[in-house]
């Protein structure tokens, strides 16, 4: 459906129905009966959705997504416990900054900006250090857009008898994991992003077993996952006051996501998205930073233009002008940005975006995206 508003092409948040936010004129008693039926249904349907019945439940958390990792790493990582964080990109560095504010122990296996951890390497660690009690793995690290061999990874954590924390924030909803196929103690995602809510809460897709057994681990009460459930297992409340009209917009942006075919419709969608936006910009010139096996139909990197008139602020603003809203990079090294292929984006959207790109690179006088490394091949050929 479309919005009059500018579009996001960002990770999130993204640009969300019009019923979707519609949803959101109502106010609701947090302690009534029908909003905690509300937070019934959310949490029921998001373990369905991870075929997670019988083995997993749902704890959601106030907050943005940060929050939410901060709560699982606390809840689950025990005190003497140690984590090794697959890092590639922002997200990862992110967990090592967290452990460090808890003060728990963990090591990381650092690929820099984008390059994927495989599970030879993983195992190999694993193997070598018995203390490592717990892995983390981002999913979808969205500051490159690499979607992570989440599959081989998992099996390599399980065979060595180690337990695995997914933070899927930008890639649940639209990237399919069964919990009974792929070993995981707890998949963390929030509301904003593929499943196309607005922000306001995390949630975490949790071994109860697990959960059970972490009594005592949380440094802080309002971040402590197991008294968030236990509270919500027998009162049918959140702990403290829960984000109502993001719960309604959610159980609304569900209803839709399931109307769309579920996860493997958003999948078909988005991944139609990125083809399209791919292929639009390589015919502009742009390149991407990764090869086409490790994109992600969440959001794509593409290194800037490297002619000297390219300048990150102005193209933002000439796009913004135009109705889009787009993404700066995050790499350490080259210069880039994103563009995101996730919510209320159809080819429509897309076909506009790659004119609007086409237009602007001409107002600045870019002849084409071709970045700096293809200009200096090509003056020194
Ligand atoms: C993979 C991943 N992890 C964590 C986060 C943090 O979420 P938030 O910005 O909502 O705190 C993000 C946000 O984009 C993300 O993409």
């Amino acid at each position: 459906m479309k919005t009059e508003q500018p579009y996001l092409l960002t990770p999130g948040p993204i640009t969300t129905t019009q019923s979707v936010k519609q949803a959101m004129l109502q106010d609701w008693g947090s302690w009534d009966a029908d909003f905690r039926a509300m937070t019934a249904r959310l949490c029921q349907r998001l373990v369905e959705l991870i075929d997670g019945e019988g083995s997993h439940v749902c704890v959601p958390m106030q907050g943005s997504g940060t929050f939410a990792v901060e709560a699982t790493l606390a809840t689950l990582v025990p005190k003497e416990g140690k984590l090794l964080i697959l890092m590639n990109g922002a997200y990862g560095q992110r967990m090592g900054k967290i452990m460090d504010y808890l003060g728990r122990d963990y090591v990381a296996l650092d690929k820099g900006d984008y390059a994927p951890p495989r599970a030879d390497e993983v195992e190999a660690m694993l193997a070598a250090d018995p203390a490592i009690t717990h892995v983390a793995l981002v999913h979808c690290e969205t500051s490159s857009g690499i979607l992570n061999p989440v599959e081989e990874i998992a099996e390599v954590v399980a065979r060595q008898g180690r337990r695995l924390i997914i933070d899927s924030m930008s890639a649940f909803g639209a990237v399919a994991i069964s919990a009974k196929e792929v070993a995981f103690d707890a998949l963390i995602s929030s509301a904003n992003k593929c499943f196309e809510g607005v922000p306001g809460f995390g949630f975490v897709l949790i071994r109860q077993s697990a959960l059970e057994a972490s009594k005592g681990n949380a440094h802080s009460l309002s971040m402590d996952l197991l008294d968030q459930w236990q509270y919500l297992a027998k009162t049918g409340q959140w702990r403290y006051t829960p984000p109502t009209h993001v719960v309604a917009a959610f159980l609304q942006a569900l209803k839709e996501h399931a109307e769309e075919g579920g996860i493997a419709g958003r999948h078909a969608r988005y991944q139609r998205n990125q083809q399209r936006l791919v292929a639009g910009m390589r015919q502009l010139g742009f390149e991407t930073l990764l090869s086409d096996e490790w994109l992600s139909p969440i959001i794509i990197t593409f290194f800037s233009p490297g002619h000297d008139s390219f300048d990150f602020q102005t193209f933002y603003d000439r796009m913004k002008a135009r109705g889009f809203i787009i993404y700066p990079g995050k790499l350490t090294e080259a210069e880039s940005f994103r563009l995101g292929c996730i919510g209320q984006l159809y080819d429509e959207q897309i076909d506009a975006v790659l004119e609007a790109v086409a237009a602007v690179l001409e107002e600045m006088g870019i002849p084409d995206g071709a970045p700096a490394h293809v200009l200096e091949a090509a003056a020194s050929a």
